[in-house]
């Protein structure tokens, strides 16, 4: 049989046509021939749907079957693969995944909500069933980060794992560090442009990173994913002034997931923090995202692109479908569900870390000594210190994050402390 015979072709639905759909029927489309030969035989979409049947997508989709019901495209005994693409980690899209596994059809997915909520108990559930759930583009969009870990890197003890796995909040705080302004400023125009969503909360309250990094650390880690341990801040806080100081002392500020070894535990945290401008987390700006891995015995592994828009997410979708057409199935999280392990997550107060605290005083050389001073009787060694236009700012030696946030509230009612990533 040659790659073009449609009688073995692997057939798939998809459900969703949106940004991303329409990116990977356009791919399937244009490239069919380059994908074919990769596949080892030719991806046959067979049907799909979305909400409104009469939306003009910009693609001939006249030669696949409409499917009202995702139920139906779940059930189709026709298809190898379902393809979902719609969104949201309940409800509807929820069950059509659980039923196109019971089922025993693969599923790939760029949906790192319905993977981080749900990924354990639909893992447990593919293995029963032989079936695969594949998920590359949930992640950092166009970097193939989850194929890095799970195979590229699959020989290594992973140490941790850091990531700027937003754009869009990379793109507001690359903006407000250029234009100098506030951060309510910079979203409005963001949402104005099509960077931002109407409802940013996703993405500025940091849920859509630690989606992403509940995925990475299950993955990093053999550990069962468990979104609920992880705690999460956004950036909604961060003012100029932050990034202005930040910049003065040698540092980005970027909204970071990190997953790390520290003694018997896992340290999870999505938070703002300051990283190096000249390392490769402070040089990657705008919409990028870029994934650090660090591991026994590779030592440093980096991954920079965009991760999010239309091409590059359907390009890790397509990526996915030409593995399962190839029959490569993998462990959703690189070891069997059974064998993903109970781990005792630590969070933002236990990372170990010199830490940025920003105080509001009145201007005088003795609020600057005074805070110094007593940020070191309650035991938080300090590096240095700088004042101006009304603040000090502060920079701690290594300490616990609960340690200084302790100490910081016996100073001041506000003040703003973000961990320093070296
Ligand atoms: N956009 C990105 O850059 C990006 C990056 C990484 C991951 N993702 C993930 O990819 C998935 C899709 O994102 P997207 O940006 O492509 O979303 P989108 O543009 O909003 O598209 C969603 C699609 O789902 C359809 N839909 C909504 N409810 C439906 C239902 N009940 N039944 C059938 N179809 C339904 C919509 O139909 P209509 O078109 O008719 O309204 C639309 O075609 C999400 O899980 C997202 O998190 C997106």
């Amino acid at each position: 049989m040659g790659i073009s015979d449609k009688a073995n072709s692997f057939k798939i639905g998809i459900a969703g046509l949106g940004t991303v759909g329409v990116g990977v029927v356009k791919i399937l489309q244009e490239n069919a021939e380059l994908v074919a030969k990769r596949a080892g035989r030719t991806i046959e979409i067979v049907s799909v749907t979305a909400a409104n049947k009469d939306k003009d997508r910009g693609v001939d989709l006249s030669s696949y079957e409409w499917v009202e019901n995702l139920n139906d495209m779940a059930t189709d005994e026709r298809l190898d693969c379902v393809v979902e693409l719609i969104g949201g980690s309940e409800g509807p899209v929820l069950e059509m995944v659980e039923t196109a596994i019971g089922s025993g059809k693969d599923v790939v997915t760029a949906n790192k909500a319905l993977m981080a909520h749900h990924g354990y108990r639909l893992a447990g559930l593919a293995e029963e069933k032989d079936s695969a759930i594949a998920y590359e583009a949930g992640v950092a969009g166009g970097i193939p980060v989850i194929k890095t870990l799970r195979e590229g890197l699959a020989a290594n003890k992973v140490e941790s794992v850091s990531g700027i796995l937003n754009g869009t909040c990379n793109y507001i705080l690359s903006d407000m560090r250029v234009s100098g302004r506030n951060f309510d400023e910079v979203l409005k125009e963001a949402q104005e442009k099509g960077y931002a969503e109407a409802d940013p909360t996703f993405d500025v309250d940091g849920i859509d990173t630690a989606h992403k990094l509940t995925l990475l650390a299950a993955l990093g880690f053999g550990a069962k994913p468990d979104f609920d341990a992880l705690e999460t801040q956004g950036i909604r806080y961060i003012t100029a002034e932050d990034i202005n100081f930040a910049d003065e002392l040698g540092y980005r500020i970027k909204l970071l997931g990190t997953a790390k070894v520290q003694g018997e535990k896992i340290m999870q945290a999505v938070e703002p923090c300051l990283v190096p401008t000249n390392s490769t987390l402070g040089r990657t700006s705008d919409v990028y995202n870029a994934v650090l891995v660090q591991a026994q015995p590779v030592w440093k592994n980096v991954s920079v692109g965009l991760g999010a828009g239309e091409g590059p997410t359907a390009s890790s979708v397509v990526a996915d479908i030409i593995d399962l057409a190839r029959d490569h199935k993998h462990p959703i999280f690189g070891v069997p569900a059974n064998d993903l392990e109970s781990v005792k997550w630590g969070g933002s107060d236990d990372f170990v870390a010199p830490y940025y605290m920003r105080f509001e005083v009145e201007k005088s050389a003795e609020a600057q000594e005074g805070i110094k001073e007593k940020l070191e009787q309650a035991g938080v060694g300090v590096e240095k210190t700088l004042m101006k236009d009304g603040f000090v700012v502060a920079m701690s030696k290594a300490v616990s994050g609960g340690d200084v946030r302790a100490a910081v509230k016996d100073i001041a009612e506000e003040a703003v402390i973000l961990r320093i990533e070296e």
